[in-house]
């Protein structure tokens, strides 16, 4: 890793910048903070106090599905249509008073007095993953761990029965691997997979919504489906949704403990500090996500002509938030290559979780699982290291940074 030297090219998905970024987030904050990027045809912007005025600013649109229709276009017109139908109906994708409707009714679903009664069950589900590999003094942390927990959960707070839950998880990963296509992806197959996935798990879901209408429960679900019974939300958006809590809420979890899992390894004397005092796991988990977000960029589209540091920004353009450049700016954090779990600002100020109106309603849920997590790997597998007989295999684009496989042992 060489985070010291200035990159010679500014194409943020070469693969040496994706591999090692921090280089390029430096030299564009520093000289070119508001920078057109040809490659990925898009600008980007990389200071903190930028991207905060952007997420604000009604200039720039959440509906990117004009960049899913073009992606999609040479695919042919039917090849993505039931997934493209479902994203339309997604808060993700709304702007203003119509964002504010759906988002006002998923969110007491997501609020931290209900959120707290699911903790439980996220401990027994974190648990019963651990019990499963305890005997073995090894495992691929994706695979056994941060890949599993997250859906489960999710499936618990939707009130999905557990012999649906194999399907149900099965269902998320085209979706992520759709939205995040890896350089040598094959968009046609790409295409077909998350199509199908979408009909079956909106099919699925319409059935589970009539259900819930018949016998209603305390769970997510049941809370959207009395929402629609008022009249606040259509039977398509509460599929949509659900879809959507399912989807931005499983491969960023599992990301972001990877994540975290990997720089408390790396950094021994961090995590002794936090064995010693355990009280700093909230801290340390802010750190851990400030360092390395699973989520490094995040989108926008212009809607009208506009400047911004003397750029002008052309109406219809590709405009994107560097959220893990932001969170290294110097303005904002002391020495913000140092991963640091004392540090206070990280607790408040990292955009991991983007800010403003689209702020991510799954991060107290997310803060939960992760510290629930982090907990009971560091306290039941004790000696917990990396393998070294296997090199981690890293994933990364502008969407999504994480791991494929972390071997670790104890
Ligand atoms: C560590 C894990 C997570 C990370 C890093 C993350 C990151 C983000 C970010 C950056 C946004 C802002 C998107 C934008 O401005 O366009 C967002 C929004 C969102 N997240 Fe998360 N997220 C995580 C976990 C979750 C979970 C667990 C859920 C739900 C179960 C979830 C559901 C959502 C939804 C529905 C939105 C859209 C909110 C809106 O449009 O108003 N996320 N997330």
């Amino acid at each position: 890793m060489s985070s010291a030297a200035a990159p010679s090219d500014l194409n943020p998905v070469s693969p040496e910048n994706l591999s090692d970024p921090l280089p390029l987030y430096r030299e564009l904050r520093e000289r070119a903070p508001v920078y057109w990027s040809e490659p990925i045809h898009s600008w980007l912007v990389t200071r903190h106090e930028d991207v905060v005025a952007g997420f604000r600013d009604p200039r720039l649109s959440a509906n990117r599905t004009v960049f899913f229709e073009h992606q999609v276009q040479s695919l042919g017109p039917d090849s993505v249509s039931a997934f493209m139908r479902v994203i339309r109906d997604q808060m993700f994708m709304k702007d203003g008073s119509e964002h504010i409707r759906l988002r006002r009714n998923i969110n007491p679903g997501f609020t931290a007095q209900s959120l707290d009664t699911w903790r439980p069950a996220i401990r027994r589900t974190m648990e019963q993953l651990l019990e499963r590999v305890m005997p073995r003094g090894r495992m691929d942390l994706v695979k056994e761990i941060s890949y599993e927990l997250p859906p489960l959960v999710i499936a618990e707070l939707l009130g999905i029965p557990a012999e649906d839950r194999e399907r149900f998880r099965a269902w998320s990963k085209p979706m992520a691997d759709f939205s995040s296509p890896a350089p040598d992806a094959d968009m046609r197959v790409l295409a077909h997979e998350v199509n199908r996935a979408t009909m079956a798990f909106r099919e699925y879901l319409m059935a589970v919504v009539e259900e819930r209408r018949r016998a209603p429960g305390r769970d997510v679900l049941s809370q959207m489906v009395s929402a629609e019974e008022d009249g606040k939300l259509s039977t398509e958006e509460v599929v949509a949704n659900a879809i959507l809590l399912v989807f931005a809420g499983h491969t960023t979890t599992t990301d972001q403990l990877s994540n975290a899992v990997y720089d408390l390894l790396t950094h021994p004397e961090q995590l002794q500090a936090l064995r010693g005092n355990p009280a700093l796991l909230g801290q340390t988990l802010e750190e851990c996500i400030r360092f390395s977000p699973a989520v490094p960029g995040i989108g926008r589209v212009a809607v009208e002509d506009f400047e911004l540091r003397g750029q002008k920004i052309r109406k219809g353009s590709h405009v994107m938030f560097l959220l893990a450049a932001a969170n290294r700016d110097p303005e904002v954090f002391s020495q913000p290559d140092r991963f640091d779990i004392s540090r206070d600002s990280a607790q408040t100020r990292h955009l991991s979780f983007g800010f403003g109106p689209h702020q991510c309603i799954g991060s107290g849920l997310a803060r939960r699982e992760l510290e629930i997590a982090l907990e009971l790997l560091f306290q039941r597998l004790p000696g917990l290291r990396l393998d070294e007989a296997h090199t981690p295999v890293r994933h990364h684009s502008l969407a999504f940074r994480g791991f494929s496989s972390l071997h670790v042992r104890w």
